[in-house]
């Protein structure tokens, strides 16, 4: 999809002039103006809700409540995938950095950027000058993250992008004003691979290879299948944070559009699918009642659920092959001693 910058819209970002720090916002060109936007959002939201199985698109988890407490899930004890991908990462930023030589990082889904910090300073070691692009569709998260990391690196630009992953693969590819590396980096962790269908995977690599000039890398962290007793306990922290995240969407959702959701009527449920190796997040309806979205009205019966995520387990063979079919080549593979999440380099040829 094309999509174009609003100059106007992005000025807001630039008010402070700090010569290193460009944030962009994209938009889809066939949702130039804010009422198509939003009616093509509806219809989405709608379409999901009209399906035997219901579904929410999953991008409403991050309003500035939800970012924070997506922040705070990756802290809990049981949810282990944050802590030991940056275990990875600190441990083997230094061989990832010598693998790729000096490039430009550019993040998809960068939230707080907290991860990104190992491979920041192998980069910075390599003497190059240090160029990062962070893309999410927080704004208010992409902007301080990067305010934080132009304090603590002094040497650091960083061209941000607020963007879906789908807008800044088509919009931030090659083309885009050359600097001064000799290659890029796209980073994607946190395993957010798993949050798509097998389906949106291989559109997510035609992406990712249609983005990437040959010679190019693509870094890749994700979760491996496991223990369901593990799995399940990551998603269902003792806290109840996880179940608050989950929940958030309906606010978010009331707030940006004419949907009247009580979350009390509402729980979190979450449950590994070993057939499918897939986590499922869900909302599970405690009362038989009517929600409606406008004119549009949904009925919800008791015990019927809401499908609001899944976060599929992989393997690390499987996945090399897709990859490999996408014309990223195997560079390396990292894992941590227990070999529950493994970060994959690959490198974009020509095929
Ligand atoms: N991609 C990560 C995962 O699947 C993070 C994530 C996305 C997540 N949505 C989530 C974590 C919902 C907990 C709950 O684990």
């Amino acid at each position: 999809m094309a999509t174009f910058r609003t100059p106007e819209l992005d000025r807001p970002d630039h008010a402070d002039l700090d010569p290193r720090l460009q944030i962009e916002t994209l938009r889809d060109s066939d949702r130039s103006d804010r009422l198509a936007a939003q009616a093509a959002d509806r219809n989405e939201i709608l379409n999901g809700l009209a399906q035997p199985q219901k579904t929410l698109p999953a991008k409403y988890f991050y309003d500035q409540h939800g970012s924070e407490l997506f922040e705070a899930i990756c802290g809990q004890p049981e949810y282990y995938p944050t802590r030991t991908e940056a275990g990875i990462l600190e441990r083997y930023a230094g061989e990832i950095a010598n693998a790729t030589g000096p490039c430009e990082l550019v993040e998809l889904g960068s939230g707080s950027s907290t991860k990104t910090r190992a491979l920041l300073d192998a980069y910075r070691d390599l003497g190059e000058p240090l160029c990062y692009t962070p893309i999410d569709v927080s704004r208010t998260i992409l902007t301080d993250s990067a305010r934080q990391l132009l304090r603590d690196y002094p040497t650091l630009h960083v061209r941000g992008a607020i963007a879906t992953y789908e807008q800044a693969l088509a919009e931030l590819g090659a083309s885009r004003d050359a600097i001064d590396l000799p290659s890029r980096m796209l980073i994607f962790l946190g395993s957010s691979l798993g949050n798509f269908t097998p389906e949106e995977c291989d559109r997510f690599f035609m992406q990712v290879r249609d983005f990437l000039s040959t010679g190019e890398y693509f870094l890749l962290g994700v979760d491996l299948h496991k223990s369901t007793a593990q799995l399940e306990a990551a998603y269902n922290d003792a806290d109840g944070v996880t179940a608050r995240f989950n929940l958030n969407v309906l606010d978010h959702l009331n707030s940006r559009f004419a949907t009247n959701f009580d979350r009390d009527n509402f729980e979190h449920w979450a449950f590994y699918n070993e057939h499918d190796r897939q986590i499922e997040m869900h909302l599970r309806c405690l009362k038989t009642h009517d929600v409606h979205l406008g004119d549009r009205r949904f009925s919800f019966t008791q015990g019927e659920t809401i499908r609001t995520e899944i976060s599929r387990k992989f393997d690390v063979g499987t996945l090399q092959t897709q990859l490999d079919h996408y014309s990223l080549e195997p560079v390396n593979v990292w894992q941590d001693p227990q070999g529950w999440f493994t970060s994959i380099l690959t490198r974009r040829i020509a095929r």
